[in-house]
């Protein structure tokens, strides 16, 4: 007995020099008494400022900066930046947390909304909390399992779980205080984002817009989950009455029959942001359910508050002001991304302004105090307005963007000019540093018309359009059009300061510091620092998996950290499967925090994923294969990727064995035999005769990834 509990120790011990990658641990850390878990109160979260070693929520502070003044890692010596710790995730999943430590104490989460507390000086674990989300309901996530992290308050970690309930976890042990389902659990409501924390409240939204539900966001009480608000993003049936006056005036920007069709959407799924002086809790407000406005309004309408950015009172969650940034959306042009708050001077004014970059392509500068629009620009080259006029403050559409006759070509694309990856404010370069999507995408009526098919994904554009062009010579032409950057913006002159290119899109948020730095991780698997004033490249340590995570940054015994969570995933890794570039993969998640003088290297990685082509012969009609493909356009490229080209994160079905077999092709894509693992059972979407179709659809895409892959072997 006593032998073998040595073993055991032993091989803990081993783990644990693994996770802190041989660097010589603190004698002293098992016996170190830590200072009691999230003591943050309403005092340290308001005066988060002052205290800049450490990170205690989600953008560090509630203006949502992501600027850190501390200034020990500098431009002078970034270059001696080494890897301190890593803690590995175990996931092969998208990891978009941005961690928060509080007191020594990280908290980050991971995919499948798994919560980890760890040592900030070591790695080392101190508990892990698994809400054990049902793995089918990644049905009802359109862009991966993923989490953006928590929110901590008075002892206690909030996080919300896929599935939308919101748990509060004890803090110093990571057990179950309480948890609240936020919504029902029969709608196709997710949880990806983090809540935020003001005055004893905790806040949440979701998402969904893409299956169709009604957006909301809410308050609930920290010490029990109750529901003290709920502010709805949409209006209801009208039949029904509403909610409250705002919702009158909602409904007025309505017509037809939207809440038919699953809600509406205007999820509030990520973007907030709180001015204490003012009182005022922003929130940005996502796209329509259907995208296409013709099917979900016909005849128009601005629909409110869809892509806008609503101020409400945090107490009560009345209704101040909005600016709708897309009026009568019908792209997937969310404004849920990422909100900042700074105080600037505007022409000899100091103005307490607001700025977001929205997915429509526009950067905008809005008085917080009203929702006046300061002004507004392109900061990517976009297709469907030509500018935002500023005596009505709305966009000027270019002819034929609402795509009502003939295909139009969009650009920025559904995944927006910039999406969820936080970008970040140095108030002392004065500059933004937004990490830039520039992709195109072909956007039609739907040819067949639109099926409304509850609990998958209703766009209401055709998606073989969508799709990718079949010619290979034609996708490939398409390859340098899909691309990223990082874009140094300046808010006071709208203009571009500076711009790094990549070869692709999807690249980390990002991080700024009085250090004259910005840090950000890429999708070719580099986490990269660069001169903030300049954005000349300083060091860069390879993470071996793409980058999608912001960087964030503390302070512990007088040594400056940065951290950031490494894994590669998200909507554009599972969609865009043609152009992701081979770094990317495969997908490594951890958590990778550096320091000056480390020098702590990573295992090696020799896990290169490839679809190994072995399909049977075609024997199905073209008009079956056509069904098979608008029926795959439509419900399974959101995870099998465009066009039956997975990015990897999940099988790709051109090489599955279950193209020789019908039967048990039928069994998982209708019976669920793999919804343990994440593929869901469509039994109520599709049927048998659809399910051939989509196997002989994907069959025919397996021949063609076999020829393309035997052309390129030739040359
Ligand atoms: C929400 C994401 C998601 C969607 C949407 C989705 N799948 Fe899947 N699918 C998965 C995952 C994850 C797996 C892998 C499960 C595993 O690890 O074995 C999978 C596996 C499969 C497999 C088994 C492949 C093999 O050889 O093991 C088939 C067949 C399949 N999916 C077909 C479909 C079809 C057809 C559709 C559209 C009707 C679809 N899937 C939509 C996530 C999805």
């Amino acid at each position: 007995m006593q032998r073998v509990q040595t073993v055991g120790l032993t091989i803990l011990v081993t783990i644990m020099a693994v996770q802190g990658l041989g660097c010589a641990a603190d004698p002293g850390s098992e016996a170190r008494a830590l200072p009691a878990a999230a003591a943050v109160d309403s005092d340290r979260l308001l005066g988060a400022e002052s205290e800049p070693g450490n990170w205690m929520s989600y953008g560090r502070t509630y203006s949502e900066q992501r600027f850190s003044p501390l200034d020990q890692i500098r431009e002078e010596n970034v270059g001696d930046l080494g890897l301190a710790w890593s803690f590995d995730l175990e996931t092969k999943r998208g990891v978009e947390a941005t961690p928060i430590v509080v007191d020594g104490v990280m908290y980050t989460t991971s995919a499948w909304s798994i919560v980890h507390a760890l040592d900030a000086r070591t790695g080392t674990k101190l508990w892990t909390y698994d809400p054990k989300v049902a793995k089918d309901k990644s049905k009802h996530a359109c862009c991966d399992v993923v989490n953006r992290g928590v929110a901590v308050y008075e002892g206690q970690v909030f996080f919300g779980a896929l599935d939308g309930r919101l748990i509060a976890l004890d803090a110093a042990t990571g057990r179950v205080n309480w948890s609240v389902a936020t919504v029902d659990p029969k709608l196709p409501y997710t949880i990806t984002g983090a809540p935020r924390v003001i005055d004893g409240k905790v806040f949440i939204g979701n998402g969904g817009a893409e299956y169709g539900v009604r957006g909301f966001i809410a308050a609930y009480d920290v010490s029990n989950g109750e529901r003290l608000w709920q502010f709805f993003t949409v209006p209801g049936e009208p039949a029904k009455g509403f909610e409250n006056e705002t919702m009158r005036m909602a409904a007025e920007t309505w017509n037809g029959e939207w809440w038919k069709l699953g809600g509406g959407g205007g999820t509030v799924w990520d973007a907030m942001a709180y001015d204490p002086e003012l009182d005022l809790l922003y929130i940005g407000v996502g796209n329509g359910t259907p995208w296409n406005q013709e099917i979900r309004s016909p005849g128009g309408g601005d629909n409110l508050f869809l892509s806008s950015i609503v101020a409400l009172r945090p107490d009560t969650g009345e209704y101040v002001w909005h600016y709708q940034t897309t009026p009568g959306e019908s792209w997937d042009y969310t404004a849920t991304q990422h909100i900042i708050l700074a105080d600037m001077e505007i022409e000899g004014r100091t103005r307490k302004v607001l700025m977001q970059a929205p997915k429509n392509g526009f950067f905008y500068v809005i008085d917080r105090t009203d929702g006046e629009l300061l002004s507004a620009n392109n900061y990517i080259p976009i297709t469907w307005a030509t500018h935002v006029d500023m005596q009505t403050g709305r966009p000027v559409e270019a002819e034929g963007a609402r795509y009502l006759d003939k295909t139009f070509l969009l650009m920025p694309s559904y995944l927006g000019g910039h999406n969820w990856h936080p970008m970040s404010y140095n108030p002392q370069t004065g500059l933004v540093y937004i990490p830039v999507l520039d992709i195109p995408a072909s956007y039609a009526q739907p040819q067949e018309g639109f099926v409304y098919r509850p609990g998958v994904s209703n766009l209401g554009i055709d998606g073989v359009i969508a799709g990718l062009p079949d010619k290979q010579a034609e996708r490939d032409a398409l390859r340098p059009l899909i691309t990223g950057r990082l874009l140094a913006w300046d808010p006071k002159t709208q203009k571009e300061a500076w711009r790094v290119e990549y070869n692709g899109p999807w690249n980390g948020g990002t991080l700024t510091t009085a250090g004259n730095l910005v840090f950000q991780g890429t999708a070719d698997a580099k986490f990269v620092a660069y001169r903030a004033s300049d954005g000349e490249a300083l060091w860069e340590f390879p993470t071996q998996t793409g980058v999608v995570a912001p960087a964030m940054t503390y302070e512990l015994d007088g040594e400056q950290y940065v951290t950031v969570n490494v894994g590669w995933g998200g909507a554009f890794a599972l969609v865009f499967g043609e152009y992701i570039q081979p770094e990317s993969m495969p997908n490594v998640s951890r958590v990778l925090t550096f320091k000056l003088g480390s020098k702590g290297t990573l295992p090696e990685v020799d896990w290169k994923p490839v679809v190994a082509f072995n399909p049977p012969e075609q024997i199905a009609s073209d008009e079956v294969v056509d069904e098979g493909q608008s029926l795959y356009q439509d419900i399974c490229n959101g995870c099998h990727g465009l066009n039956a080209v997975s990015g990897l994160l999940i099988p790709d079905l051109r090489g599955s064995a279950l193209l020789h077999d019908q039967n048990g092709w039928n069994d998982v894509v209708l019976g669920g035999a793999l919804r343990e693992r994440g593929m869901a059972s469509f039994a109520e979407q599709v049927d048998e005769k659809q399910s051939a179709a989509l196997r002989a659809y994907v069959i025919s895409q397996a021949i063609r990834g076999k020829r393309v892959q035997e052309e390129r072997a030739q040359q």
